[in-house]
């Protein structure tokens, strides 16, 4: 496995309407370490994470996932590749745990690691069995992401791609995700990506961040390392100094 999970080279994204939602963005996500995408609404990150799951064609720029242009890869790729959408949505009449079991039987027809898969899935959802056995049209926003947490790491991805993973998730839950995402990175040695808008979960979550804004990296790198370069106490506080003025070294991100 190369070292090099995702690699963004100047990308471009202007939208068939005409809007550019990514305007020369770079950046890399190395397996073994959890990576943030972080910014506000509108900046970009889901348009990101889709062309990074290969559901968009960037209009100009590289992109290459475990060494492949993710448009052209296939089943190979499919395979390590675990993806949240940021507006996934749940099949409404179907129990939450009908939902695992056939996400399990579509992955492997051995009924060995069909049964670890889902056990691996029940435990990360955190949902209890009455819960389970309810349809998930009656589930709350935070136990549908839970859900589809679950879905996506039980297939233990070598690449996680996750598009607001705690959205509307209690404190608790998103303590556990938040966990999860970093224990899929630094015992797995998973690659990790994440995006969020809430930056003080970034900081506590990833080990590296990229922080964007209209399209473009605004500042990027460890959280702490962000901070003493903007002399900020929080990422909050880099985000608003970096909004104003990019980074000192000069983040290249112009296109
Ligand atoms: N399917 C689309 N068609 C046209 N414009 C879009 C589409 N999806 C997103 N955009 C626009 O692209 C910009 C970036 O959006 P998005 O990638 O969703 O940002 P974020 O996830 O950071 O909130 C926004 O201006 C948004 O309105
Ligand atoms: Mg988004």
């Amino acid at each position: 496995m190369p070292g090099e999970a995702v690699v963004l080279d100047g990308v471009w994204k202007v939208y068939p309407g005409g809007v550019t939602a990514l305007r020369g963005l770079s950046m890399r996500v190395n397996f073994g370490e959890v990576v943030a995408l972080a910014g506000p609404n509108g900046a970009g990150k889901t348009t990101a994470m889709r062309i990074i799951a290969g559901l968009l064609t960037p209009t100009r720029g590289v992109v290459s996932v475990a060494g492949a242009n993710p448009r052209a890869a296939g089943v190979g790729l499919r395979r390590i590749l675990g993806y949240l959408p940021e507006d996934a949505g749940v099949y409404r009449r179907m129990r939450g745990i009908e939902y695992l079991r056939f996400t399990a039987s579509l992955y492997t027809g051995d009924p060995r690691e069909r049964e670890e898969m889902i056990r691996r899935a029940v435990e990360i959802s955190g949902l209890g069995w009455e819960d389970l056995n309810r349809p998930m049209g009656e589930y709350s926003k935070g136990m549908k992401r839970r859900i589809l947490v679950a879905r996506v790491l039980m297939t233990n991805p070598r690449i996680v791609l996750m598009d607001e993973p705690t959205a509307g998730v209690d404190v608790e839950h998103a303590v556990a995700i938040r966990g999860l995402l970093r224990r899929w990175a630094h015992e797995r040695g998973a690659a990790v990506l994440f995006s969020s808008h809430n930056l003080m979960e970034v900081d506590v979550v990833a080990d590296r961040v990229y922080i964007v804004s209209g399209g473009r990296v605004i500042a990027e790198g460890r959280p702490q390392d962000l901070k003493e370069e903007f002399k900020a106490e929080t990422l909050e506080e880099v985000y608003l100094k970096a909004i104003k003025s990019p980074a000192p070294g000069g983040v290249v991100n112009a296109g």
